[in-house]
């Protein structure tokens, strides 16, 4: 049955609620098609399998943190590598700590520097930790060659130099020669291929992922290959074009996909509501039309909004103003995702449900937040915005695993092979 028949049938304005209408033919094949950057969970080796001691360890982290004020605004970055900073040190190795912060485009650019970084990582692993203002050359050199075990040195930001970004080989070969092995535990950059994730791979006798990368691949991997069902997915947020190809693989195997925020603007709009020609484009009609027409069942769209009408105003989707910002979803619809989510075997969630740093209309993302802590279910929560809303509800700790990946994590979610995942792939310590 296509979809403007289905609208009919179900005579308005209870059309959006197609799972309660409609039934899958069989939960138990919806999974079939999803596509998984497919790989034995054996194809990378782990900082734990590797001979350590006495051995400089380049170490890939993901330290793109907030500062202020010259400090670190916010360390969950930095709390999640300390395992494998820790494991290092305790198995003998001598951690050379190097990431990128911002973007600062391949120049110097001083308020990127990582120097704040290394003093909070030194006051968290209450450890001498050694820094050097630069990431390759002589300076970094000599730096590497001065450590001594006990020791750690973060270097500074790989995005000063044009060559990480550009995968450069020269770039990439410098960084490698500060080190005896590489470890990768920086999950969240793991979707760019950068000389200092994917180049440095190929000069390095011994590669491996570190602890969090281990973690971050189960977590995600376990979701999308053996989820208890049904599975229910919440997608938000306003980067609608980036966010389709992710919301087309998981609809495959979603048994329940909640679409909030500016992600429902395109499927509301492909079942003909008039939700205003400048909130969805034409292509993502199209592709949300396909999914529509393939899954009807699976999807559960907003009935209702808020809108920003000099304060919180709520409204049926069937009369959103042209001229007001849509920044959260109405009661009904709460009440609606918050249901799913209860009956949920298995959740994932991205992306807040509207602005909710607004007052006002932080609604509809924190009700989201607390019936997901709240669910016995596994939890899998990505992205900076929406581990922004669970913190700022104090239920981060309610989460069953909250990922450090942002564009990693929905890229992986999309089905899509991770550049820095199949350069760790290459075979290159012994067992
Ligand atoms: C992130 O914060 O998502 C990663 O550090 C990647 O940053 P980028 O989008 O600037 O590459």
């Amino acid at each position: 049955m296509n979809i403007p028949s289905l609208l009919t049938e179900l005579a308005l304005p209870t059309f959006f609620s197609y799972s309660s209408q409609w039934r899958a033919p069989s939960l138990a094949n919806s999974h079939l098609c999803i596509q998984l950057p497919l790989r034995d969970m054996n194809s990378i080796r782990y900082v734990d399998q590797m001979d350590l001691a006495g051995k400089r360890v380049l170490l890939r982290v993901d330290l793109n943190v907030p500062l202020r004020d010259g400090a670190v605004a916010d360390d969950s970055r930095i709390n999640a590598i300390l395992p494998t900073v820790r494991y290092i040190l305790e198995k003998g190795g001598m951690p050379i700590v190097c990431s990128h912060l911002d973007r600062p485009g391949g120049k110097r650019v001083p308020e990127y520097s990582l120097r704040p970084v290394s003093v909070r990582l030194s006051e968290l692993t209450g450890k001498k930790v050694d820094f050097v203002d630069e990431c390759a050359g002589p300076k970094a050199e000599q730096a590497a060659a001065s450590l001594t075990s006990g020791s750690m040195l973060v270097l500074e930001n790989l995005r000063f130099d044009p060559g990480e970004e550009a995968n450069d080989d020269t770039f990439a070969r410098s960084l490698a020669s500060l080190a005896d092995v590489y470890v990768d535990d920086a999950f969240a950059n793991a979707h760019r291929a950068h000389a200092s994730n994917v180049g440095v791979t190929k000069f390095m006798d011994q590669t491996a992922g570190g602890l969090l990368m281990k973690k971050e691949l189960q977590a995600l991997e376990g979701v999308l290959e053996k989820p208890d069902r049904p599975l229910v997915v919440a997608i938000g947020g306003a980067k609608v074009s980036s966010k389709m190809a992710t919301i087309e693989n998981l609809s495959r195997v979603a048994d329940r996909l909640l679409l909030g925020g500016a992600m429902a603007f395109p499927f509301l709009r492909a079942l003909g509501i008039d939700v205003g020609d400048h909130r969805a484009n034409g292509e993502a009609v199209e592709r949300a039309r396909r999914m529509l027409d393939e899954r009807p069942w699976s999807i559960v769209l907003p009935d209702d909004f808020a809108v920003d009408d000099g304060g919180r105003r709520e409204v049926d989707v069937k009369a959103l103003p042209s001229d007001k910002d849509v920044l959260d979803i109405g009661p009904r619809t709460i009440e609606r995702f918050a249901s799913e989510i209860r009956a949920a075997g298995t959740i994932v969630w991205n992306g807040p449900m509207g602005k909710f740093e607004q007052e006002g209309f932080d609604v509809g993302t924190r009700a989201v937040a607390r019936a997901i802590a709240q669910s016995p279910a596994y939890s899998l929560v990505g992205g900076g915005d929406t581990n922004a809303a669970l913190d700022r509800n104090g239920l981060g700790g309610s989460i069953s695993y909250v990922s450090t990946g942002g564009g990693a994590f929905l890229e992986m979610l999309s089905g899509r092979e991770l550049p820095a995942l199949k350069a760790l792939e290459r075979p290159k310590i012994s067992a």
